[in-house]
């Protein structure tokens, strides 16, 4: 297949929003929108990736990073003037330029992968994904002949209202033969309705200069879903929930009721875990096999846990590492904690591990018992078997030593407060 260079718009302000972050930075199942559509990028093996960026330039740049070259549309003129803002970028290119929007990242890598394929396969200047769904306003529609061939795309503002009633609409994915995409993308008139250039009116172009131009049709009307409002953005999320989970059990995983169960993205669980209801796995956490979490348990982003942990209900953990073994099953805190196999973190333990200004460390050894309502003010030690009784409160630096039982609360007034 031809090489292949990646263009993503995301100048847009996304109005419909109401926000003052750019929409494409919105968290998904805990990731930016637009992370979603630079991972399918790159998992296309694009040598290069753009990204249109406007609105809120920088907030947008910054996300983006190294992982595309960023380019500027000072004024949101339309989709094909923001296509030719990369073309210096891709002169003398001579293989495919995949477009997309930034603000789709529920675009599936297969389906791409197929549009490409067909793209190649039937030598077309631009092929475009087009899907069938129930309701279609909104979108452009696709046109075509009485023998069925694409012809055209029709912006809903510019649709009559037979045309209106087409179901095929343009998903806003294309790929285009770069040396025709830089011909004729100079060559699109602005639309007198939308006073905007239109990517789409490429298409007529290239029909009118005797080019071949095909479509990929899906009917899987989730694959399209533009973000433009909060209520597609919660849409979004219960997609993607679903698949989580799915694949989370495909593997495995006992989720004894996924309608209360929120996984968000990039979250590992090993075989035979069980996850109760009600719980909250956010980003990037890692469980082992033979865990047991929840009900009510909210595992928040930087936690690990080892093989056979058991964690209850209404227990947090944040940033902080469990062992294999590790019991902590009511009641509990852990934030920034490093805890040894076995341990036990009793009922209401909590690690005061932030001082307002700094977040600060708990280590508690292999084997250690901590006892009901114990506070371990960080940064502090526990060492392997040790014991707190119950109600103590392990004051900051006061290490309690290896095999050495601590008891008692030394909450006394001592001085006045540092700010
Ligand atoms: C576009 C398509 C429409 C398609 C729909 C799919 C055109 C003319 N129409 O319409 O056929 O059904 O997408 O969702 O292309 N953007 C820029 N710079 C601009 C304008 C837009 O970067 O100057 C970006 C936006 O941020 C967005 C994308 O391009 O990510 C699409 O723009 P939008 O205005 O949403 O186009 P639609 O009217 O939805
Ligand atoms: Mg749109």
């Amino acid at each position: 297949m031809a090489q292949l260079k990646t263009i993503i718009l995301a100048a847009g302000k996304g109005t419909r929003f109401k926000s003052d972050t750019p929409k494409v930075l919105h968290l998904l199942a805990g990731k930016p929108v637009l992370n979603y559509v630079l991972d399918v990028a790159e998992n296309l093996s694009s040598l290069k990736t753009y990204v249109v960026v406007g609105h809120q330039a920088e907030r947008v740049a910054q996300l983006v990073g190294a992982r595309a070259v960023i380019v500027e549309q000072k004024e949101q003129l339309g989709t094909a003037h923001a296509v030719q803002m990369c073309m210096r970028h891709l002169k003398g290119f001579r293989g495919d330029v995949l477009v997309m929007c930034g603000d789709t990242p529920l675009l599936d890598k297969g389906l791409l992968r197929q549009l490409l394929t067909r793209h190649a396969r039937t030598k077309s200047v631009g092929t475009v994904l087009t899907a069938n769904i129930q309701d279609p306003s909104g979108y452009g529609r696709i046109m075509r002949d009485a023998k069925g061939a694409f012809i055209a795309i029709r912006e809903e503002k510019d649709a009559s209202a037979d045309e209106k009633k087409i179901h095929e609409i343009n998903t806003g994915v294309y790929c285009f033969k770069a040396d025709a995409l830089l011909k004729f993308i100079t060559r699109v008139r602005r639309n007198e309705n939308k006073k905007e250039f239109y990517l789409t009116d490429t298409i007529e172009l290239f029909l009118a200069n005797g080019l071949k131009v095909e479509t990929l049709v899906t009917n899987d009307w989730t694959v399209n879903l533009g973000l433009n409002t909060r209520a597609d953005l919660a849409l979004a999320e219960a997609i993607l929930r679903e698949k989580i989970l799915k694949r989370l059990m495909a593997d495995g995983v006992t989720i004894t009721d996924p309608a209360t169960t929120y996984v968000e993205n990039g979250v590992t669980i090993g075989q035979d875990t069980v996850i109760y209801p009600c719980t909250y796995i956010h980003h990037g956490v890692r469980i082992g096999k033979n865990c047991s979490v929840g009900p009510f348990a909210r595992l928040r982003p930087g936690t690990v846990l080892g093989n056979g942990v058991a964690v209850g209900n209404f227990a947090e953990i944040s940033r902080s590492q469990l062992a294999d073994g590790v019991t902590m099953k009511h009641f509990s805190f852990l934030g920034d904690a490093r805890v040894g196999a076995e341990a036990n973190i009793g009922c209401g333990t909590v690690t005061a591990n932030y001082d307002g200004k700094n977040k600060n460390v708990t280590k508690i050894g292999k084997g250690a018992f901590i006892g009901c309502d114990t506070i371990l003010v960080a940064p502090v030690e526990v060492g392997d078997g040790a014991m707190a009784g119950a109600g103590s409160v392990v004051a900051r630096g006061r290490n309690i030593p290896a095999g050495m039982l601590a008891v008692g609360m030394p909450a006394r007034v001592i001085k006045k407060v540092n700010k």
